[in-house]
């Protein structure tokens, strides 16, 4: 198959910029083909993905399982609507279900609305089970988190960049410092409804939880009979090395938000609710519909995310995904050694963060961003977040070749040779 287009990348730019709202920059660069782990452009220029499209190529691209559900289902059945039945909704609940911790699944297309989902569950239990002030609705979610755009997921998000301008905001959201649990307890108060944390934070930069921080929100959420809500958008389904990023703390939510990697590179939101909670979107026990989105659960998404967990049960992509984590942090760690302006690498499975220093000796840049753009004219593409981390969170299907000769050129960029 031809790697070039007939369509070049300038007139694809061009193209975008009469016709698009330009609501984020975007690299010149126009693709039009991928592969596993790799990508090419308009003029046949080859990439190394190493960031996966924020991590929802979880499985790569056009993945041949992926190709054939999708395929098969395509000329099967698309949409039917959500007063009807149909087999791969269940299908995905299910493998969601077993992987995870039992729970019933509510299917939608993103993070922000798999979140905006939780939170307006987490409501209605602060409303069947008021405080000494009536309904309980506040949410606590941790500074430096990132939970989506919407005017609710905005407000837990704790950025304040991110809902600078939509004034007047949405009420009942408190942010904290993450990995502090005595923040958390003491911005618990009457009205408070539910701790809503990412197990490790994504946008924040890799940030891993200390020992016995999750422990700790389940603990004072059952002290205080609040709705725990992990957001596992960034680190489910397989991306750090467990099916979720709970299960290496064995820490049990009563809420679990899914997108990103669930839909493997199709717009799937997932919010997944344990016994606790679940039944209280039941339109029976609400008495109406409590919440609902007409193409949530549309059967192409449906069919293509729940091949994505048979693929990885079968092609054992959670111990793959483990051991080249391992190798790329020993690789970085062992580069650090010789490159002042690797500060530390960290991180779990193939979600891996590496911070560098602009102030050390020998540095070149002054963020991330030099060292992105430089890597991407060498055909490898990473991220960085917060300035200063690097974060790599490649296809699980990347081979340890791959990774090696992505990580030879991240290291030579970081060095400046
Ligand atoms: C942890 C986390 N939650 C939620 C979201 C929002 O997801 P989406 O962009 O699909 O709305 C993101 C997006 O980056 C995220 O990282």
């Amino acid at each position: 198959m031809t790697t070039t287009s007939p369509t070049k990348t300038q007139d694809i730019i061009d193209h975008h910029d009469k016709h698009m709202v330009v609501n984020i920059g975007r690299y010149p660069i126009a693709l039009v083909r991928g592969r596993g782990c790799t990508l090419w452009d308009a003029e046949g220029k080859e990439y190394l993905d190493l960031f996966a499209g924020f991590g929802a190529g979880v499985l790569g691209h056009c993945h041949p399982d992926l190709v054939a559900a999708v395929t098969r289902q395509a000329s099967q059945l698309w949409h039917v609507g959500n007063l009807f039945h149909t087999e791969p909704q269940g299908l995905l609940a299910e493998a969601i279900a077993k992987h995870g911790f039992g729970g019933r699944s509510y299917f939608c297309h993103s993070g922000a609305d798999a979140n905006e989902a939780a939170i307006k569950l987490a409501r209605l239990f602060g409303r069947a089970h008021p405080g000494t002030q009536g309904p309980r609705f506040k949410v606590i979610s941790t500074v430096h988190s990132f939970h989506g755009r919407t005017f609710a997921t905005m407000m837990a998000t704790g950025q304040e960049k991110v809902r600078a301008g939509y004034e007047p905001f949405l009420e009942g959201f408190v942010n904290v410092a993450y990995n502090d649990l005595a923040a958390i307890e003491a911005a618990i108060d009457p009205k408070t409804v539910a701790i809503l944390v990412e197990p490790i934070q994504g946008e924040g930069g890799i940030n891993i939880p200390v020992e016995g921080y999750l422990a700790g929100l389940r603990a004072l959420a059952d002290k205080h009979n609040l709705v725990l809500i992990f957001d596992e958008v960034w680190t489910g389904c397989g991306r750090t090395g467990r099916y979720f990023a709970h299960q290496h703390w064995n820490v049990t939510p009563d809420v679990m938000t899914l997108a990103k990697g669930v839909g493997g590179g199709l717009p799937v939101g997932v919010m997944c609710a344990g016994p606790r909670v679940a039944d209280l979107f039941d339109h029976r026990v609400h008495h109406g519909v409590a919440h609902a989105t007409t193409l949530g659960g549309n059967l192409l998404s449906m069919a293509v995310a729940a091949t994505v967990f048979q693929v990885i049960e079968r092609d054992n992509l959670l111990s793959h995904a483990t051991a080249l984590g391992a190798h790329a942090t020993a690789r970085m760690n062992a580069a650090a050694k010789s490159i002042p302006a690797i500060k530390g690498v960290r991180g779990k499975g193939l979600f891996l963060g590496i911070e560098i220093d602009p102030a050390a000796k020998g540095a070149w840049f002054k963020s991330t961003k030099e060292v992105v753009d430089k890597c991407l004219e060498q055909g490898v593409m990473i991220n960085g977040t917060q300035n200063v981390v690097l974060r790599l969170a490649p296809p699980l299907v990347l081979t340890k070749a791959e990774l090696d000769r992505g990580l030879d050129v991240v290291e030579r960029v970081i060095r400046g040779s």
